[in-house]
């Protein structure tokens, strides 16, 4: 099946000149890129796109993170794109992650993974209701 699933390349990317080498490494896969944008994101918008973790120990420091320097949001769209695009990113630990997963190569902690996606077909319509509405 065809899908669109949200990526967020974080501000610990962005801030290390890494979007080019990520975004290489979707295109390469055969993924779309549908939408793209550099944004400063808002407290709000990063509550809302990790409501999920709410009240969770990390909540704050995730909010904080997202928040502090811009990242790059975008769709990609390809076939099964939303398991694809996370079995690219690899575990949400770096230091678990898969070889040559853009966490594993580029990640620097589970507090600073360089990369989201979306998780489900309904994480995937909800975030880009967030990043692009
Ligand atoms: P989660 O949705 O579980 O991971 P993923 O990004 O792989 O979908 O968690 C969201 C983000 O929260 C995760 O990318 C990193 C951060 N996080 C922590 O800092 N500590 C934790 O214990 C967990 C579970 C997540
Ligand atoms: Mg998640």
């Amino acid at each position: 099946m065809t899908e669109k699933t949200l990526v967020l390349i974080k501000p610990d990317a962005v801030e290390r000149n890494l979007i080019g080498s990520i975004l290489v490494e979707y295109e390469r896969n055969g993924l779309k890129v549908l939408d793209m944008k550099l944004i400063n994101a808002s407290t709000e918008m990063a509550e809302q796109h990790y409501a999920e973790h709410s009240g969770k120990p990390f909540f704050n420091r995730l909010v904080s993170y997202l928040t502090r320097s811009p990242l790059v949001a975008l769709v990609l769209k390809g076939e099964n794109a939303i398991s694809r695009v996370r079995a690219l990113n690899g575990t949400t630990d770096p230091e678990d992650s898969q070889d040559n997963t853009i966490r594993a190569l580029y990640g620097l902690s589970m507090a600073e993974n360089t990369v989201h996606a979306s998780d489900s077909l309904e994480s995937a319509t909800r975030e880009r209701s967030i990043w692009f509405s």
